[in-house]
């Protein structure tokens, strides 16, 4: 059933175990990011990328919760389970500075979900180790690969002090998260089966599809570069020619050293794929719908605020 996109703090002690897990939060330069500063449609725009930023960080937390019971499950090795135990601490971190980030520029976008709906499900009749393989190749060694030069060049070009600390503090995550997805294939490769192989290919295909979102529909646009970079995007146009450069280099070819190998074909399409605002449009909507989102949440820019609110109501 879905609710309101809105998330609780507890403070007192649960705050001070996370910060001492997670410190540094509260020391970055907030209040710093004047909203009235910068054109009215693109603060609500930036307000809703950062809300959708808090709830894909979100559903990631709980996609690598899902991944780390069919780790135990499968009998992964202890310390690459170990080395997975506080990702989810880490996404939760995210979750809170993409909030705060919404709440500096006026306020998270009105948005449901379905939170019994957000973590990737694996398909049915597998087994543990089969599930394993599935949520790593899609959470981590397509989606968290892709994030990380996609973040570190967004993290490069933002000007805006707060910005930046804010993407510097989440990327510095990413890395290990990628990391995991590698060393987990190098650790199951003898166990693959051809069959299983050309399964996860179809896997990674899927996710690529999904996150070809990023890319599809990228338009050049006539907003003053320092604007979009204070509020948190790259240039459009060097967006969508970066990802089109990382999915082979960062996805697939390593990918395929493994034996899985996503559609070559198709991925080609994705990749040359124009795209149109309106395809991209429908693509999130789709993606959204998936993990349970209805509502209110729109993507034109052209959000309807009746209220500005926070995510998550710091104590
Ligand atoms: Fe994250
Ligand atoms: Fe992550």
């Amino acid at each position: 059933m879905s609710r309101s996109f809105e998330l609780e703090w507890l403070g007192g002690s649960a705050e001070q175990s996370f910060r001492k897990l997670r410190p540094g939060s509260d020391d970055l330069p907030w209040g710093t990011l004047d909203p009235s500063a910068y054109p009215a449609a693109l603060v609500d725009r930036a307000r809703f990328s950062w809300t959708q930023g808090a709830f894909f960080e979100y559903c990631t937390a709980a996609s690598l919760a899902t991944l780390l019971r069919a780790m135990l499950e499968a009998g992964a090795p202890v310390d690459l389970v170990g080395m997975a135990g506080e990702f989810v601490a880490d996404e939760m971190l995210h979750v809170e500075l993409n909030s705060r980030m919404a709440m500096e520029l006026g306020g998270a976008a009105p948005c449901r979900a379905d939170f019994e709906r957000l973590a990737v499900e694996p398909s049915s009749g597998l087994s543990a180790l089969e599930r394993a393989n599935e949520i790593i190749v899609k959470v981590c060694c397509v989606g968290e690969t892709f994030s990380v030069p996609m973040l570190n060049a967004t993290r490069k070009a933002a000007t805006h002090p707060l910005t930046t600390a804010v993407l510097d503090r989440i990327v510095r995550d990413e890395g290990p998260h990628a990391r995991l997805g590698w060393l987990y294939l190098e650790w199951v490769e003898s166990r693959l089966g051809h069959h299983e192989r050309q399964r996860l290919g179809r896997v990674a295909l899927e996710a690529i599809r999904e996150i070809s979102v990023d890319w599809r529909g990228c338009e050049p646009t006539d907003v003053e570069p320092d604007i979009l970079s204070d509020l948190g995007w790259m240039d459009p146009v060097s967006y969508a020619a970066l990802a089109r450069r990382v999915v082979p280099r960062h996805i697939t070819e390593p990918l395929a050293r493994f034996g899985i190998v996503p559609a070559p074909r198709e991925v080609g399409e994705l990749l040359a794929a124009p795209g149109s605002v309106a395809d991209r449009e429908a693509d999130l909507h789709r993606s959204l719908a998936h993990a349970g989102v209805a509502g209110d949440l729109d993507v034109d820019g052209t959000l309807d605020f009746d209220v500005a609110r926070p995510i998550v109501r710091l104590a």
